[in-house]
């Protein structure tokens, strides 16, 4: 196997650093805007001199962010090659354009890095499919979020150094907004939910609200109340389809999810069969990510492609009702009071999500 590198980052080199201790593959040309010189591939600057070359087969893509990444990886399969990408951005916002086009082709796609950084989720997925019918998937699918709130449970930071923090260990995006407003998780539950339950989910039915309106008077709430915060996706079969969201959820704190430190996930499917199966691990970092992308090239190798079928177009029904702590003008009904916000009564999560697009200082959090 010829590989073609794009990106030379904290995926790119790990991917660079593992491979080239393969025997069956090796990167041969690697595409980097910075100059570097590397013993044993020609480091290049415009990407046509990797698609182009025809005696490359495969494509890692490990630069991040929609674009160039997108028309870099259109242009790849188009010429023919193999893509292994860790962008769930990409993979997400045009699954159905990559998916359609990579068939067509002939060709293998593959995206595991791309939920759980090291943990083989995706892959996972792909083989409880085979067995069983998935009824749930989700849990903490982002490191940074998880770190600011386990620094702010465990050690009694506030938001901003916790954020600081993650960022100076390299775990946040360029971009920490992605982060902390949840649209990383969003492209991961989305990209999971494809996948376990063989749909394409129209994104926009699947609400998404973060962290970045938590303050230290919030969590020090939940702790008298035997609470912990965390950042959870949630992707479910229904009786007549399917829900998906995003929200800080307060979990007990005996719970497993309770308990995840620092950067790990923990991502959890529900399968008829297997029943609750979770996967812990490193959900980002240089190591663990290249490791995933790694797995993958050895999946082309062997000739699998994605990992279900392109299936029916779907929307998530946010109908189901919870109760949320919030701290904010809450006007609704309350069942109590935690000091500095209140607990509601049953609140369906679309209301409650489209509530808090009109309050952009209010901070809610789902009761598990
Ligand atoms: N920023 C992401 C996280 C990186 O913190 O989980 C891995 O997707």
């Amino acid at each position: 196997m010829n590989i073609g590198l794009m990106g030379f980052g904290v995926v790119g080199r790990g991917v660079y650093e593992i491979v080239s201790k393969r025997e069956d593959m090796r990167i041969t040309k690697v595409l980097c805007l910075e100059d570097i010189s590397l013993p044993d591939a020609q480091a290049v600057k415009d990407y046509r001199q990797i698609v182009e070359d025809e005696t490359i087969d495969t494509v890692v893509e490990a630069m991040g962010g929609l674009h160039p990444a997108y028309e870099f990886v259109r242009a790849a399969l188009e010429a023919g090659k193999h893509v292994v990408t860790s962008n769930k951005a990409l993979v997400c916002g045009f699954y159905d354009e990559l998916l359609s086009l990579a068939r067509e082709k002939g060709l293998r796609l593959r995206s595991t890095a791309a939920v759980g950084g090291g943990i083989g989720w995706l892959s996972e997925l792909e083989r409880s499919r085979r067995v069983q019918e998935l009824t749930e998937v989700g849990g903490i699918m982002n490191g940074t979020c998880n770190y600011i709130l386990d620094s702010m449970t465990r050690l009694g930071l506030d938001y901003g150094q916790a954020l600081k923090q993650a960022q100076e260990k390299g775990y946040a995006e360029a971009n920490p907004s992605t982060d902390v407003d949840g649209i990383d998780t969003w492209h991961k539950l989305i990209l999971s939910m494809n996948v376990a339950f063989g749909v394409r989910v129209d994104k926009q039915t699947v609400p998404v609200s973060g962290i970045r309106n938590i303050t230290a008077q919030d969590v020090a709430a939940f702790k008298a109340h035997g609470r912990v915060c965390k950042l959870i996706s949630t992707g479910r079969r229904t009786e007549g389809g399917f829900t998906g969201y995003v929200q800080p959820t307060l979990v007990e704190a005996g719970s497993p999810e309770a308990a995840v430190p620092l950067n790990y996930n923990l991502i959890t499917f529900l399968g008829r069969f297997s029943e609750r199966m979770s996967f812990y691990g490193q959900g980002a970092g240089r190591y663990p990510t290249a490791y995933n992308v790694v797995q993958d090239l050895v999946d082309v190798l062997s000739g699998k492609g994605f990992y279900a079928p392109y299936g029916p177009a779907v929307q998530a029904d946010n109908g189901q009702t919870l109760c949320y702590y919030v701290r904010g003008s809450w006007t609704g009904e309350t069942t109590q009071d935690w000091g500095c916000g209140v607990i509601t009564g049953p609140v369906a999560v679309g209301d409650m999500h489209a509530w808090l697009a009109d309050h952009p200082d209010a901070f809610a959090a789902g009761l598990r």
